[in-house]
């Protein structure tokens, strides 16, 4: 007589079953159901328009259909369900679940966060041999998904750097990690006085060039490929970093800053405006789920304002102005304590 499997053990071998999310991202990353709908439903010909082997994709089709994905037909070949016409193309997930995409290639470092709990490091890095930022700028193919993935606008209050910081007094302003240049389009559109530079890296530098362009500021705005670990663009008036060092863990962050006070050199200053990753959600669960997927992506762990200027201080910064505080982001204006400009930037923290 076969032996009860108990309740509770059938449940926790279905939490840990990671062939359901497997079987139903390589669907979508191969187009199973456009390829369904455009008529061609049997295991050989789907094979063929996928660019896949013949005998593992008669096994996926074979288990989508377990898992109601797709179903049978009379004839030997298949059809999607409900659900499973959910992933043709337009239709709103297959993109986002596509491993080959950006989010998809995202998710899927998500089943390696034990490179994280092991070395502090990115899931994403340890399955991608490059950090999140570095990897989807390298290649081309991402600049357009890049595009639609971004926002336009100003997000995580990032309005506040326009309005509260005094810019009356600035010329020349760097945005060091500033993305497609949305806060210098808000900056320079705001206060004509001003000129921006922004250093990012390739697709991102393209992206922005096209948009400085279309928001007519290409005369006053650049964009610079460039690197934070390395030498900055020297003697502006204000370097601003915006949301960037949520993403690394203190001794990046570090880095970062004494790269930014070296380029500051004896004028300039930093205006950090940090953004805290770890929100507080109504929900718990979300809010546990939320911490661990940023985790997998990025090194950040998340910061408020103390923990800011505690980095700050190990970058030998003074704070000189500071904004309130809210639960997303902090704003402070740094300046180099005299003599620590030029200390060594890479000695870590
Ligand atoms: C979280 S985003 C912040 C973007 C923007 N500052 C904002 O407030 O929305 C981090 C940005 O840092 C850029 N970045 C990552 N590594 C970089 C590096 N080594 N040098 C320059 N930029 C980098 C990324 O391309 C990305 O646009």
């Amino acid at each position: 007589m076969a032996t009860e499997i108990p309740p509770q053990v059938r449940d926790l071998l279905k939490k840990a079953d990671l062939l359901p999310p497997t079987a139903i991202r390589i669907a979508a990353t191969l187009r199973i159901a456009d390829h369904i709908a455009d008529g061609v439903r049997d295991p050989a010909g789907i094979a063929e328009r996928a660019g896949a082997q013949r005998v593992p994709m008669e096994r996926l089709l074979r288990y989508l259909a377990t898992i109601d994905v797709l179903c049978e037909t009379d004839d030997g070949g298949y059809d999607v369900t409900g659900t499973g016409a959910l992933l043709r193309s337009g239709a709103g997930l297959r993109e986002a679940l596509d491993i080959d995409g950006l989010m998809g290639r995202g998710e899927s470092a998500t089943p390696f966060l034990l490179h994280t709990l092991r070395t502090g490091k990115s899931a994403y890095a340890g399955v991608h041999g490059r950090e999140y930022w570095e990897d989807v700028n390298a290649e081309p193919v991402f600049r357009e998904q890049l595009k639609a993935l971004g926002h336009s606008g100003l997000a995580w209050e990032g309005e506040r750097i326009v309005k509260e910081y005094p810019w009356s007094g600035v010329g020349h302003v760097v945005d060091v990690g500033g993305n497609k240049g949305q806060l210098l389009i808000a900056l320079l559109s705001e206060f004509s006085h001003l000129r921006g530079t922004l250093v990012e890296l390739p697709n991102l530098v393209e992206l922005a060039t096209e948009d400085f362009a279309r928001a007519g500021l290409q005369d006053r705005c650049t964009a610079v490929v460039g690197d934070f670990f390395a030498e900055l663009p020297a003697g502006a008036d204000v370097y601003v970093l915006s949301g960037v060092l949520a993403d690394w863990d203190d001794e990046d962050a570090v880095r970062i800053l004494r790269r930014c006070a070296e380029a500051c050199g004896t004028r300039g200053r930093i205006l950090l405006a940090d953004i805290d990753l770890v929100l507080d959600m109504p929900d718990p669960a979300d809010q546990a789920a939320a911490e661990l997927r940023t985790m997998a992506t990025v090194p950040g762990i998340g910061r408020d304002v103390d923990g800011v200027k505690e980095l700050a201080g190990r970058a030998g910064l003074d704070i000189t102005w500071e904004g309130e505080a809210s639960a997303i982001r902090s704003l402070l204006e740094l300046t180099p304590r005299t003599g620590t400009a030029q200390a060594a930037p890479d000695g870590g923290a």
